[in-house]
């Protein structure tokens, strides 16, 4: 039987589920958004080959473990390194830790680089997911986020991957880029819906530090405006849910049997290994991160020792799993720390007003625009 994306079995069995995600740094270009690991090509000399290389050496460090439910190659560009490479990683894994027999095996990729043959390619490799960096159906808003694609190449790219063989097609979406209408946005989440697609992601735009966006808006261009986002957020709820999609997470929407495991794994507190260019992990109860220069990560690599920049042993397994899992629609069982945050004064206020409730023995929040705000309060 296939659970509902946003059912508290599905949220809590999620716990037990072992990842792995793979980061591939490599992009064209830097977007002026993005605050990622990646590297473009005028600032380094490591080829796909040498870093698919020292991937499969990470792998071959790392300590035995179980067979994987899912496992996400993102980035950076994976679509930008050649499939049989990818599959050289893929294939790591499965011999170190095997596959499950129904793991999902993902990756992201940039509309422009797709093909025929690759998406053949990336098939033959074992990957059955991918997640499109569609972000607009607008040409006006596409070159504002610096993005290489149009509008055509999304749904180009969309029937390649259905007909290479690919069962479960994200596309991403951003609003409240400056200049995107209420109009213009509503029409990127109709297009990504008349698209036939099984999942959207949809993200508000963050401004993220050092990022030349954030330059921009300090020099004196537009910021993006909460309103407005708060109005784009609402309305692409209310379509996605109309065309049948089921809300599972603040920014997430899945036909039923299309949820994202390897995103449920981390939400649920479950393990997962970070292999790749500043990868998180999650494994025996430290969270650890890798180094995030190119430089450093092959060095370290090529001595056969784990890229790591830094861990910590997590303490407050209440506190963590309250604050990964709430913005989950299925909420988080209660426990004695959430219990202490209905008990405290926002919490009350909270769920006074209608944001928060409890209901069936877990707390959840019942207005997913003000997720952000819930957490805020539940931390501080
Ligand atoms: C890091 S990208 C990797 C995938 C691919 N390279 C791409 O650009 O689409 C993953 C997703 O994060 C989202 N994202 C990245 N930076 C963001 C930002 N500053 N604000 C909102 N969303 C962002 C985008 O929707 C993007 O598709
Ligand atoms: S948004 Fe995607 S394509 Fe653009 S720099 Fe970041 S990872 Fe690369």
């Amino acid at each position: 039987m296939t659970l509902r994306p946003d059912s508290p079995e599905l949220a809590d069995g999620a716990a037990s589920w072992l990842s792995a995600y793979v980061h591939i740094p490599f992009c064209t270009r830097r977007c002026p958004y993005c605050d990622f690991a990646v590297v473009t090509p005028i600032e380094t000399a490591v080829s796909h080959r040498a870093y698919i290389d020292a991937l499969v050496v990470e792998i071959n460090l790392v300590p035995d473990w179980g067979p994987l439910d899912a496992v996400s190659v993102g980035g950076g560009t994976p679509s930008l390194v050649d499939p049989e490479l990818l599959g050289e990683v893929t294939r790591a894994l499965d011999r170190r830790f095997g596959f499950r027999d129904d793991a999902e095996v993902a990756l992201e990729a940039n509309p422009e680089d797709w093909s025929p043959d690759r998406a053949a390619g990336l098939v033959a490799a074992g990957f059955r997911r991918v997640s499109f960096g569609a972000q607009s159906f607008d040409p006006d808003v596409l070159a504002a986020l610096g993005r290489g694609h149009t509008p055509d190449d999304i749904g180009a790219a969309v029937a390649v991957a259905r007909n290479a063989g690919f069962t479960s097609i994200n596309l991403d979406l951003i609003f409240g880029t400056s200049g995107e209408s209420k109009r213009s946005w509503e029409d990127s989440v109709d297009r990504a819906i008349n698209l036939g697609v099984d999942h959207v992601s949809t993200y508000a735009l963050t401004v993220e530090r050092g990022t030349r966006l954030s330059k921009d808006i300090l020099a004196g261009a537009p910021a993006p405006d909460p309103d407005d986002q708060a109005d784009k957020y609402e309305s692409a709820q209310h379509r996605l849910t109309e065309a049948g999609f089921v809300q599972y997470e603040v920014s997430n929407f899945a036909m039923e049997g299309h949820h994202v495991r390897y995103n449920l794994c981390t939400w649920a507190g479950g393990e997962y290994l970070g292999i790749g260019l500043g990868a998180h992990e999650h494994r025996d109860g430290v969270r650890a991160r890798n180094l995030r220069r190119l430089d450093r990560y092959m060095e370290a690599v090529g001595e056969r020792i784990r890229p790591r920049s830094g861990s910590e042993t997590v303490n407050d397994r209440e506190q963590e799993a309250a604050f990964l899992g709430l913005r989950r629609m299925a909420g988080v069982p209660l426990n004695a720390t959430i219990e202490d945050f209905l008990g405290s004064d926002s919490g009350v206020r909270l769920a006074a007003a209608g944001v928060i409730a409890v209901d069936e023995g877990r707390l959840r929040i019942s207005r997913p625009l003000l997720a952000d705000a819930v957490m805020r309060e539940f931390v501080g």
